[in-house]
């Protein structure tokens, strides 16, 4: 047996506590990224299959550990033992610990094979008028499209923050203009690979208003862990309102200092990469043409978080504060590899590879008030 002296014991038992506060702060309910706060129908779908594997896991576990526990002790070697007796094989024994497995895989199968056949089929799929969404992986933030309630031949482009009605399935069709990601909700459901060229699709329903995270659960480069988005469960005249916003042009500045923040906007390229203008006609296809290669922003002074990571609004708060996204924006445009190391921004942007050009900081504060338009 190992005697474990004072100082082992002591750094065993921190080890064991710091387990078991790891595994407690992953599963409690309350964290924004549990799985275990089930919010909608495939989140429940999801978190009953997983009961139904853990415990069938936990009895197996107990009876087996049991069972050789018992042995170890009951038959463990006293003083005056011969040899054990040499036996080899036992039918029964043997039949039994393969029929018991099949039933219990048999028996989880049927709540798996459910679920997956519940995620597979929309309750309301496109076809027959359901609300679709496009969402498009890129290294490292989300960009999505509605088709345009005042044009179907339109969509309405946005990024990194997803609206969807309360209590109606949103059909999702992912993909991917570079790598692999994945597309997940946790307490709304998931994963499922957003895969270059070749669409998949899946299903979500919200069944509680509110603010729920998005994360990419698919390794996909540095900033794999800030590729993050926001989605908001609204009414429907509320997310009727916001997509309606959304389609709208934004306001053309007409403070001094965001006129020439527009200016800069172009002179300095940013437009190559960043759209203005919300709308995108389906012909085109959502090929990378001008303006498609960073997130859209026409209303980027209304998204509750820049780039997906720095708050712009207090906490628990769904409306934008101008200080606080004035203060982001500067902190972005300064110095974007240090918000979110690798991103295509910092590392192919004349204005961050030519020392030459480098943006001067009254430079920073135009773009800054310029974009700030943009709600
Ligand atoms: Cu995208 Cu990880």
């Amino acid at each position: 047996m190992v005697i474990l002296n004072h100082r082992s014991r002591r750094i065993a038992g921190v080890a064991v506590i710091g387990v078991i506060f790891a595994l407690m702060l992953g599963c409690t309910p309350s964290h924004f990224q549990s799985t275990f706060d089930a919010r909608g129908p495939v989140a429940d779908s999801q978190l009953f299959v997983f009961n139904v594997i853990f415990w069938v896991g936990a009895v197996v576990f107990v009876a087996v550990e049991g069972a050789i526990i018992y042995a170890v002790i009951k038959f463990r070697r006293r003083p005056g033992d011969g040899d054990p007796v040499q036996i080899h094989g036992h039918n029964r024994l043997e039949i039994a610990w393969t029929i018991v497995p099949a039933i219990i895989l048999a028996f989880t199968a049927v709540p798996t094979i459910q679920g997956i056949f519940f995620m597979a089929n929309s309750p309301v799929p496109p076809e027959r008028g359901g609300l679709e969404v496009d969402a498009i992986g890129h290294q490292w933030w989300f960009e999505f499209r509605y088709s345009n309630p005042n044009d179907p031949n339109q969509q309405v482009v946005f990024a990194n923050e997803l609206h969807m009605p309360l209590g109606e399935p949103l059909n999702i069709r992912l993909r991917s203009v570079d790598v692999i990601h994945s597309f997940w909700i946790p307490k709304l459901g998931g994963k499922v690979d957003m895969v270059p060229n070749n669409d998949n699709s899946m299903w979500l329903q919200g069944d509680f208003e509110g603010e729920f995270y998005g994360q990419c659960a698919e390794f996909c480069g540095v900033s794999h862990a800030n590729m993050r988005f926001k989605v908001i469960v609204e009414s429907r005249e509320n997310f009727n309102a916001w997509l309606l916003a959304q389609a709208m042009p934004a306001p053309e500045p007409v403070d001094v200092l965001a006129i020439q923040g527009k200016e800069l906007f172009r002179k300095a390229g940013c437009q190559g990469c960043h759209a203005t203008n919300s709308i995108m006609n389906l012909a085109d296809g959502g090929r990378r043409l001008p303006g498609r290669v960073g997130p859209n922003l026409s209303h980027v002074a209304s998204r509750l978080d820049l780039v997906g990571l720095l708050p712009n609004r207090e906490e628990g708060v769904l409306t934008v504060n101008d200080a606080m996204i004035q203060q982001n924006l500067k902190t972005w445009l300064t110095d974007p590899d240090d918000v979110k190391p690798g991103n295509i921004m910092g590392r192919q942007a004349k204005v961050y590879t030519d020392p030459d050009s480098r943006l001067e900081e009254s430079e920073v504060d135009a773009l800054v008030a310029y974009l700030m338009t943009l709600k």
